[in-house]
């Protein structure tokens, strides 16, 4: 999620989020096995180098299976996703937003590196919608293009943390908009798909632009074929879900 337009809007709502009342905070038993598996090879993946694409690439609307393993690659992925979030001045990035088809996105409220709390949500699931309230949202897969979404204004969130901690937590704020605008991407879900139909209107011609230029980026082969992205997809998910 882009921060620019957001925390002018809600700048005396950031909160860490130690201080979002978690219900429960318990330890769970997260499968974490072992890049090697006994007995079987462990065929190599295609090397990638990690970008934020942007609208309307395919995977911005795969639906993500959730993560069943996490090892020393994918540590190095999300680690990767901070990096970039950072450099784009994003405060939330999910995993389909750097072409990986997996269940998981990066929060740090303070947008900066050293700064705030890095959080990373595994397989997040939203519960408890309370409240609704409207506020300017941003996305780093469509820079530029800002938009006024309507959304509950406090959540649950059930999910795992990097270190298998298993995290229910309350969330208000900043932070329940942008676990609900992440785990949106998740499901393939953009901010756009939820503005009004004015709102809609007013973002029609960046949306178009962004269309335009996808094309031709294709064109010059900068961007694989929607079934190239498909198989590099189900290598992922072959290997993580
Ligand atoms: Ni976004």
């Amino acid at each position: 999620m882009d921060s620019d337009r957001c925390h002018r809007h809600t700048s005396t709502k950031r909160k860490r989020v130690s201080h979002l009342h978690p219900s429960t905070l318990a330890r769970a038993a997260f499968l974490y096995l072992s890049d090697l598996r006994k007995g079987g090879a462990v065929q190599p993946m295609r090397e990638k180098v990690l970008k934020i694409i942007t609208y309307p690439h395919p995977t911005l609307r795969h639906e993500s299976k959730p993560v069943k393993r996490v090892d020393a690659d994918l540590r190095k992925m999300i680690s990767r996703m901070f990096e970039l979030m950072y450099e784009a001045k994003g405060i939330g990035l999910a995993a389909n937003q750097v072409d990986l088809p997996l269940r998981l996105f990066v929060v740090n409220l303070a947008a900066n590196a050293g700064e705030g709390e890095e959080l990373v949500f595994i397989n997040p699931v939203l519960s408890r919608p309370r409240g609704s309230e409207e506020s300017e949202e941003g996305c780093l897969s469509l820079p530029g293009v800002y938009g006024d979404v309507v959304r509950p204004k406090q959540v649950r969130v059930n999910a795992f943390l990097l270190d298998g901690t298993e995290l229910n937590a309350d969330l208000d704020g900043m932070m329940a908009r942008v676990v609900q605008h992440e785990t949106d991407h998740l499901d393939g879900v953009l901010f756009t798909d939820r503005l009004s139909e004015t709102g809609r209107m007013d973002v029609d011609d960046a949306l178009h632009e962004f269309t335009l230029e996808f094309q031709s980026r294709r064109e010059t082969g900068d961007i694989g074929s929607d079934e190239e992205i498909a198989q590099r997809l189900a290598e992922m998910e072959q290997k993580y879900c």
